[in-house]
């Protein structure tokens, strides 16, 4: 039986500043999801993380269905009017576009959805990220699909020996979809030399070699390109495929426990180390640090289970701990060097302008009658 698997998530506002969205907003986007989506969903299941909403729908209409994306930029327009009537922060913030167009793709919510025929038997994860960009995920998809390291699968089991094939996207480019193919293992080079780069190259999907079956699905969209200017972090979902012929559960969520360094936190603008956290987890510290659930499922001609909580395992307790200590050593340096994102990636433009403003009070020694660097003038 074929199955399409469809997550949808924006941040339509949330308390205290970006921390989660109110009760009483996931119950509305629920309500509307449960009662506008039947007869066309299989199943659904709503969460939060940080200030995220995400829709994770099971239906039969395929990948890019306008009627599965209308339902879910409704079910946001009608949580936005909730957000603005309890006065929550950022009240529908992530809908950028005035009129619906057919597929909520560039228009501010981020979408990850893959179509398959479902297996007997058909475990999958679904992460999520708040104050991060979609290339947080590229380490933990190489870690997982092309690395033995991480993944013994790839030498022991005879359904992962031909290895994976990644799509490539250069979220850059913005007239459309510039994309790359890349086989591991033979091109693993070529692919980190791209993935080293997460603001620009960001994995969209694994497939497997053995089967030409898709593995993961991730959300590319950067809010940043759409908007034209910074609106936020993009905060990104992604579906993974497990066991058999795909990497087994605990290869996908290993690379989890490095807690590596990614775009996001304060003002967007930082880099800190990503936290695996508990499933409707907030946000706090520097608004951060930048965070990723992940809800394991199993499911069944399109029916879901309940969703088991991937992090919520002791050992990921001791993960937390040694990333809420990166974090604090980052911190440390305060805005000094590889704290603070490079200049293209910041969430505000003011420092532009103070640098602008600067710029006109610099001199090139000995090309001025007056040699001396000038004073700037406290304004
Ligand atoms: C938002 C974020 C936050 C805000 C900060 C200031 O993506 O990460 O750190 O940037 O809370 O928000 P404003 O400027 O809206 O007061
Ligand atoms: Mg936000
Ligand atoms: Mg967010």
């Amino acid at each position: 039986m074929k199955i399409t698997l469809s997550v949808i998530k924006a941040d339509i506002g949330s308390i205290g500043g970006h921390i989660a969205p109110s009760r009483r907003l996931l119950e509305t986007v629920r309500e509307y999801i449960a009662k506008n989506g039947s007869g066309l969903l299989t199943d659904n299941y709503i969460s939060h993380t940080g200030d995220d909403i995400a829709i994770l729908m099971t239906h039969g209409q395929g990948v890019g269905s306008p009627r599965i994306h209308k339902l879910a930029w409704d079910a946001f327009l009608a949580g936005t009017q909730v957000a603005k009537e309890q006065g929550l922060y950022g009240a529908g913030q992530d809908l950028l576009k005035d009129s619906f167009s057919g597929n909520v793709k560039g228009m501010g919510p981020a979408v990850a959805e893959m179509e398959f025929e479902e297996r007997p038997n058909e475990p999958f994860l679904f992460f999520a990220a708040d104050k991060t960009d979609p290339g947080a995920y590229n380490l933990p998809l190489y870690l997982a699909f092309a690395d033995v390291m991480n993944t013994p699968g790839l030498i022991l089991s005879p359904n992962m020996a031909q290895g994976f094939r990644f799509v490539v996207m250069d979220v850059n480019h913005t007239e459309g979809d510039r994309v790359i193919e890349l086989v591991a293992p033979e091109q693993i080079y070529d692919l980190a030399a791209l993935l080293r780069d997460p603001e620009r190259y960001v994995v969209e999907s694994v497939w497997s070699r053995a089967t030409g079956e898709q593995a993961a699905a991730v959300a590319t969209s950067r809010l940043h390109n759409i908007a034209g200017k910074y609106t936020g972090k993009d905060d990104p979902v992604m579906l993974v495929r497990v066991q058999m012929n795909f990497p087994a559960t605990g290869e996908v969520l290993a690379p989890y426990a490095h807690g590596h360094f990614v775009a996001g936190g304060m003002r967007g603008s930082h880099q800190l180390p990503l936290m695996p956290v508990a499933l409707n987890s907030g946000i706090s510290y520097f608004d951060g640090p930048p965070i990723v659930s992940c809800a394991a499922f199993a499911e069944h001609n399109g029916r879901l289970t309940e969703a088991l909580d991937a992090f919520a395992h002791p050992f990921w307790n001791t993960v937390r701990d040694r990333v809420a200590e990166k974090t604090l050593e980052m911190r440390r340096q305060g805005f000094f060097g590889a704290a603070m994102l490079p200049m293209g990636e910041l969430e505000y433009t003011g420092i532009m302008e103070k640098l602008k403003a600067l710029d006109s009070h610099f001199t090139v020694r000995g090309e001025t009658p007056a040699s001396a660097p000038r004073q700037v003038l406290a304004r």
